[in-house]
């Protein structure tokens, strides 16, 4: 056990420090609190799976502050390079050739290839530079757990297991980045995030695929990370379609159970208080929902009396998608509708 620290903004030299001495710096992004350690220094990866208790095939993304460091590990294409100057700095990740022998083999999980990322954060770029080295950064969360959008959250899975956060505030988007594969003939969507492949079509001009029939069928899903249990709280979870509240309602107010309901506020205007359900709002709109998603699931976990979750499915659209993948994920594909016809 270490005593984690908690460095303010102004304090970001003391957090790179840390990173410079082979040690674990949990950082904010656009998207979630990723878990920071050297991608150069094999010790250092070796103890972001052993704090996050992640499998080793599990390959991690190595974040840059700047366009310029990517080639001295990855090999950029044409197609990497229109999609850095439409939305570097952003919420997309690139998967590319690996420079061989220059990163640990525990960055790539033993792939020829290496995701790459450059966040939307001038606090996150800031430690990169001061760290002087690209950081790996998977989610700082337990491996299947929700990941983190607060420090809270990050202390709440690795307290103890690393030096420190650097604190950047409740993280903007909510859901962690666009995965995209330009290492294949035609570019490949490995997980939905708020780039969707229609952004990313319009730019490179090819069709853009995407890979979540391969990763529900198949056994080795070209994303590692997209076979596990994934953003779960330990409560049961069931998702609940658009059209499906009034039933799910009616069905939750006579159950001898607190039940956590999550939902946009025109639903939660039907939910009276003096029951026994809970309420976390996800706002009046995708980009809301999105944002609060990780954290209401965290928070119903934390609620001894809750058990179970009702959680409010997005409408079917690309805009929509990482939500309701995550959504998906967290519920373990379960829908409210089972509850009733047990
Ligand atoms: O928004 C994000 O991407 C956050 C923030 C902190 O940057 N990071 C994040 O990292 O979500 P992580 O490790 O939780 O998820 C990375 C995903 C995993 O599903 C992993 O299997 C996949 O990217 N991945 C990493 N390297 C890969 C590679 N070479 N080929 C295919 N998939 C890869
Ligand atoms: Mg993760």
């Amino acid at each position: 056990m270490q005593a984690t620290k908690i460095w303010q903004p102004t304090e970001v030299i003391a957090a790179a420090d840390q990173i410079k001495a082979g040690e674990l710096v949990a950082f904010p992004s656009e998207t979630v609190y990723g878990l920071g350690a050297d991608a150069f220094n094999a010790a250092a990866v070796a103890k972001v799976y052993a704090a996050k208790g992640r499998p080793s095939d599990n390959p991690l993304i190595v974040h840059v502050a700047d366009v310029a460091d990517v080639p001295v590990f990855a090999q950029v294409n044409d197609w990497a390079k229109s999609l850095m100057t439409a939305f570097w700095p952003g919420p997309l990740t690139m998967i590319l050739p690996v420079v061989p022998g220059v990163l640990s083999p525990t960055v790539t999980g033993g792939l020829n290839t290496v995701a790459v990322r450059l966040p939307d954060h001038g606090l996150t770029r800031t430690l990169i530079r001061t760290a002087g080295v690209p950081l790996v950064g998977p989610s700082a969360n337990r491996s299947g757990r929700p990941s983190p959008t607060t420090t809270a959250h990050v202390m709440h899975d690795l307290n103890g297991r690393i030096a420190g956060i650097l604190e950047g505030g409740e993280t903007r988007i909510g859901l962690e980045s666009t995965v995209i594969d330009l290492s294949t003939e035609q570019p490949i969507i490995l997980r939905p995030g708020q780039i969707t492949p229609e952004d990313i079509a319009a730019i490179l001009h090819v069709p853009v695929l995407s890979d979540t029939q391969t990763i529900a069928s198949v056994q080795v899903p070209r994303a590692p990370g997209m076979k596990y249990r994934h953003y779960a709280p330990d409560k049961a979870v069931y998702i609940v379609p658009v059209t499906n509240w009034d039933e799910a309602l009616a069905w939750a107010v006579k159950q001898p159970l607190t039940i956590g309901i999550m939902a946009d506020k025109s639903v939660l205007a039907n939910v009276r208080a003096s029951n026994n359900l809970r309420v976390w709002s996800l706002g009046i709109n995708g980009a809301m929902a999105a944002a609060k998603l990780f954290s209401g699931l965290r928070e119903f976990d934390a609620q001894p009396d809750v058990s179970l979750i009702l959680v409010a499915q997005l409408p079917d659209t690309s805009a929509h998608a990482a939500y309701n993948n995550r959504l998906h994920k967290a519920a373990g594909g379960h829908f409210v509708m089972e509850l009733w016809t047990e």
